[in-house]
């Protein structure tokens, strides 16, 4: 099968990148026909057979391990190793209060993190005392110069590195590997925020030596929300304590007393809590199935690279535009910006055509996200809207909102 002719398949299982221009998996990617069809066959199942049955529960518990086993491939770790989360500021959150935290410890983090993994660091300074150091990354700053402005900012008293493995903002794909190793050598964890790197970039969490990856099933992975998953390396179990638990923390055998005592899972499981939304789950085994065995992890990756290069050159071409994105090894984000236009409302103008990306408050810019499902023509779009809006005024735009 050509690429041609494989797109063209993947783009009629999709929807909604057929009647948008769509270029914001960064914000929730599009379903899969695949996936909508697995959400609504277990929710026509828990509407016709109740939600009680046995067979309907011992069902949804084998699609959990095949959930755990599909992210453990994914990031090339075992399933002993996976926890099934809600999003990306779950597994940050988990990771964030599961330390055993004193007054005066330091937690370094860089000023391009997303609410979703900054704020549980505010909650560790608030209630147990723990200094947020925050390290400035600007966007020209190479890989090295990354690694030692961390370096820096460690003492004896830094307990965790917690950054973004993409940032959200600036779109710049961190020297993840170079960070954690540089950390271990101080005896320091690394804790990654996964959010725009999951099912964008490959990875190999064990062999990079990752201590925690929190990840969502939302964006790039193009699952249903509240899926998720975080990476727990294998020797950390003992080390990240659960702060939430519930029925799904035990271990099968269910053992707890009355004097205090619980039997945890062995594994991962133990950072899971209660009853989550079975059709949710159901589809997101069929969404990474899909993805990994008809389309490939391998094929995926490479061509969301290929087009995140293709539309910085196309945007770089463009007087008027600013790419805010340092080159180098991208991941699927760009960010960029219209000299003299109001990020917001160019976005607001975009959608006018039916083109879907985001403005992004800091830096105050636009974000485009490109997907595996996206073509060339897209971006060709994007671009030929932009040199449109560049031909007029700056204050003719509407208001955003
Ligand atoms: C870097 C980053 N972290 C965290 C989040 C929050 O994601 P989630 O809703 O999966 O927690 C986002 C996205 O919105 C993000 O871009």
């Amino acid at each position: 099968m050509t690429d041609t002719e494989k797109i063209n398949l993947i783009r009629d299982s999709m929807p909604a990148v057929q009647n948008s221009v769509y270029l914001n998996a960064g914000s929730v990617g599009p379903l899969s026909t695949i996936t909508h069809g697995a959400l609504q066959q277990s929710s026509q199942q828990e509407l016709t057979e109740g939600r009680a049955s046995i067979s309907g529960y011992l069902s949804f518990k084998k699609t959990t391990v095949r959930l755990r086993r599909a992210f453990a491939k994914l990031v090339k770790a075992t399933p002993e190793e996976i926890a099934l989360t809600h999003h990306t500021s779950d597994g940050m959150n988990i990771v964030a209060h599961g330390l055993n935290w004193q007054p005066g410890d330091e937690v370094i983090t860089t000023d391009l993190e997303h609410p979703g993994g900054l704020f549980p660091l505010y909650i560790l300074r608030q209630r147990q005392g723990v200094a947020v150091k925050v390290v400035e990354i600007p966007t020209d700053a190479s890989p090295e110069e990354i690694v030692a402005r961390f370096e820096a900012a460690i003492t004896p008293r830094t307990r965790l590195l917690a950054f973004s493995h993409v940032a959200w903002n600036t779109s710049v794909r961190l020297p993840m590997e170079e960070i954690v190793a540089m950390g271990h050598r101080h005896y320091v964890l690394s804790l990654v925020d996964a959010a725009q790197a999951v099912g964008a970039v490959p990875l190999d969490l064990p062999a990079g030596g990752v201590d925690f990856y929190a990840m969502p099933g939302q964006k790039w992975l193009c699952g249903p929300e509240s899926t998720g998953a975080l990476y727990v390396r294998k020797d950390h179990l003992n080390l990240l304590s659960p702060t939430f638990v519930g029925y799904q923390s035990m271990d099968d055998r269910g053992i707890y007393d009355l004097s205090g005592n619980y039997m945890p899972a062995p594994d991962a499981r133990r950072y899971e809590v209660a009853t989550i939304y079975r059709p949710g789950i159901a589809a997101m085994v069929a969404n990474l199935t899909w993805l990994d065995e008809a389309i490939g992890w391998e094929w995926i990756h490479a061509r969301i690279a290929r087009l995140a290069q293709y539309a910085r050159q196309k945007l770089e071409q463009l007087a008027g535009v600013t790419v805010i994105t340092p080159p180098g090894p991208h991941a699927g984000l760009l960010s960029f910006n219209l000299d003299d236009y109001d990020p917001a409302r160019v976005m607001t103008k975009l959608a006018e055509d039916n083109i879907v990306l985001r403005f992004i408050g800091q830096p105050y810019s636009l974000r485009i996200s490109t997907g595996f499902y996206n073509t060339e023509a897209d971006i060709d779009k994007l671009i030929a809207a932009l040199q449109n809006i560049l031909a007029g005024d700056p204050e003719v735009l509407s208001h955003f909102g």
